[in-house]
């Protein structure tokens, strides 16, 4: 029997070391660690192959060849174990009694449209059936479409009537949806009719019947003849498709620079049947719908005619239809983003 070169017994013991090594790893962590440390770009068993310049000549073939077998046989073994140890740990959450495949799913919230915005639906698609078009106009307005343009101008006192939110740009936060008004003149042909949707903002404090953001509708319809009967018969027409009852209404004068004559109209209070409340501010009746005539200034400010054209606009309260259709008695619940609240809807 020829005597085996030194670095053979080293090889072999080496091997058997690896493995008693391999077989000790007791987490797929501690094996990874193991594998790095032998086989990794710096790892015990590459770094071998740089002894060859001091192994014999006639033995370096069979020198090289018996590290990659070293190699070959301790990756097979890594690999080995490996499988064992994910067997385990399978096994191990099988048997796991706190895990019970059978337990029902944690129930699903679906989410559902906002109040307000199944309401402003409702009434797009009846002024939709009754031949209107439906506008979205921007948040920041300038002074002239949400003032002077409405008859507004810079000294009048009804500028008191709406505290603004003003830019640093000399723009404001529209605060009323009117401030479509003379937009929608130059943009359609007369006649036309639109109702256009939106938020608007208010720079007051807020109480269960104000809010410093709340959302309204306005309505504006231009033809050669329209009179307050049209006008009462659209309200009531929405009014009762909205709430789907027959409420009680009430039409009162009212002042705005932008129509003449103008109205409020004002519907018993949904909340309280009239008893007073906090949404009604104990009055029994709910400012809703002020509505009128649209101002011949308003008719020039659009390049219309007012020999020629006449129109009426309202500008219907959303919030507030919203709170008489569900009873909500804080318009502050509306925006405030309670799921309590909301998720009752
Ligand atoms: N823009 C008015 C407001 O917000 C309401 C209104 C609209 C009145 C249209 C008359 C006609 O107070």
């Amino acid at each position: 029997m020829s005597e085996l070169p030194d670095w053979q017994i080293e090889i072999d013991a080496g091997a058997g070391r690896w493995q008693a090594e391999v077989n000790a790893a007791e987490s797929l962590e501690a094996l990874r660690s193991l594998e790095v440390q032998a086989l990794g770009k710096q790892g015990e068993i590459p770094a071998l192959m740089k002894r060859i310049p001091q192994i014999l000549p006639q033995d370096r073939k069979g020198f090289g060849q018996a590290v990659n077998a070293l190699q070959a046989t301790v990756a097979a073994a890594i690999e080995v174990r490996r499988q064992a140890l994910v067997e385990t740990l399978i096994a191990a959450e099988l048997n796991d009694t706190s895990f019970d495949p059978t337990q029902a799913a944690l129930p699903l919230r679906v989410g559902h449209p906002h109040p307000l915005s199944t309401v402003q639906a409702d009434i797009e698609a009846i002024f939709t059936s009754m031949g209107f078009h439906v506008l979205d106009y921007p948040e920041i307005e300038s002074e002239f479409d949400n003032f002077e343009a409405l008859n507004i101008p810079g000294w009048h006192p009804a500028r008191e009537m709406q505290d603004t939110f003003w830019l640093e740009s000399g723009h404001l936060l529209r605060t009323h949806t009117s401030s479509g008004q003379v937009r929608a003149m130059h943009e359609f042909k007369a006649p036309f009719r639109a109702i256009f949707p939106g938020k608007v903002f208010r720079y007051e404090s807020t109480d269960a019947s104000h809010e410093h953001t709340f959302h309204q509708v306005e309505g504006l319809m231009i033809d050669r003849k329209v009179t307050v009967g049209h006008l009462l018969d659209s309200m009531r027409t929405l009014l009762s498709a909205i709430l789907q009852r027959e409420v009680e209404i009430r039409l009162r004068p009212g002042y705005f620079p932008f129509v003449e004559p103008g109205f409020e109209l004002d519907i018993r209070c949904q909340v309280c049947a009239g008893a007073g409340c906090s949404a009604c501010k104990r009055r029994g009746w709910l400012e809703l719908l002020p509505c009128g005539l649209v101002h011949p200034n308003v008719l020039r400010a659009g390049g219309l005619d007012p020999d020629e054209w006449q129109g009426w606009a309202f500008g219907l309260g959303l919030s507030r239809l919203v709170m008489m259709r569900y009873g909500v008695p804080d318009v502050r619940l509306l925006m405030g983003g309670d799921l309590r609240f909301l998720s009752q809807f």
